[in-house]
């Protein structure tokens, strides 16, 4: 059998071979995914890309385990990451816990990723002390979208780029194993990564970190936004469109389904 990267293996990628990682949410595209990409991201993005949601804040622990599951069940080399949902970490450190735990128990995925902003570093603390593996997440803080006012990117002024540094440096001085650097400006970026021990992984990030994720179904041309971050691989939005107008054109003419489709009565 494979044996699934951990968090100590992705801790030891820093300043080496770029960590590659992209978001997954189902079992099949995790399995298309896995031989690619030293990490799985459960991202909570699932709730905009998947469910149609506005922004993350409405995602549930039950959508995360759900995901997380599929996304275990259809991997087997990569190392599985779950997003602790708005509302499940914020609060005190032991309900933090409690949700992480029971995360890693229904899903058993490796670790689990929350936003950390300025209290979160003591609680990352609390959990890794505790023997859960925490992935951090600094610069644009989705799930702050509501206290912010939009998805911008960060740290573009001086307050900010102290601010942003100071919360990257908790986050990795709390025992973080790896951190995302999320929409923040190349020096920034540079910056963290050369000040913090754990490997960086950007996305909106430029080159300057240790590792990148994109959210697939961004990458994969499945969802509709084109921020300045992502790059496009495929159109799979296009290549789904054109299977169902074909689809939609054989079944009116009857050329769908064809012999080599249809069962025959048995001759005996
Ligand atoms: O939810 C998500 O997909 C993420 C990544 C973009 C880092 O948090
Ligand atoms: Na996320």
């Amino acid at each position: 059998t494979v044996r699934r990267l951990a968090a100590p293996d992705i801790a030891a990628r820093k300043g080496g071979v770029p960590i590659v990682c992209l978001t997954a949410y189902t079992a099949p595209v995790a399995a298309a995914l896995d031989d690619a990409c030293d990490v799985l991201l459960v991202g909570d993005s699932l709730g905009m890309v998947v469910h149609g949601l506005p922004n993350t804040v409405g995602v549930t622990m039950e959508m995360m385990i759900l995901h997380g599951q599929a996304v275990m069940r259809g991997s087997r080399k990569a190392m599985v990451v779950v997003d602790m949902p708005f509302g499940s970490y914020e609060g005190a450190p032991e309900e933090a816990y409690a949700n992480a735990v029971r995360i890693m128990k229904e899903t058993g995925a490796q670790a689990v990723k929350v936003e950390s902003g300025p209290t979160v570093p003591d609680t990352i603390r609390y959990l890794v002390d505790r023997g859960v593996p925490v992935m951090g997440h600094v610069g644009l803080r989705p799930q702050a979208v509501l206290v912010d006012g939009g998805f911008k990117a960060k740290g573009r002024d001086e307050e900010g780029r102290q601010k942003i540094l100071a919360e990257a440096r908790a986050t990795a001085d709390a025992g973080a194993f790896a951190v995302v650097i999320e929409g923040v400006a190349e020096a920034l970026a540079r910056e963290i990564t050369e000040a913090i021990a754990p490997p960086t992984i950007g996305i909106g990030a430029s080159a300057g970190c240790d590792g990148q994720v994109l959210v697939s179904d961004d990458m994969l041309g499945l969802f509709d936004w084109t921020p300045k971050f992502v790059r496009r691989y495929a159109d799979l939005k296009g290549a789904i469109e054109k299977a169902a107008a074909d689809y939609a054109r054989d079944v009116q003419d009857r050329s769908f389904p064809g012999p080599a489709e249809t069962y025959y009565a048995k001759k005996d």
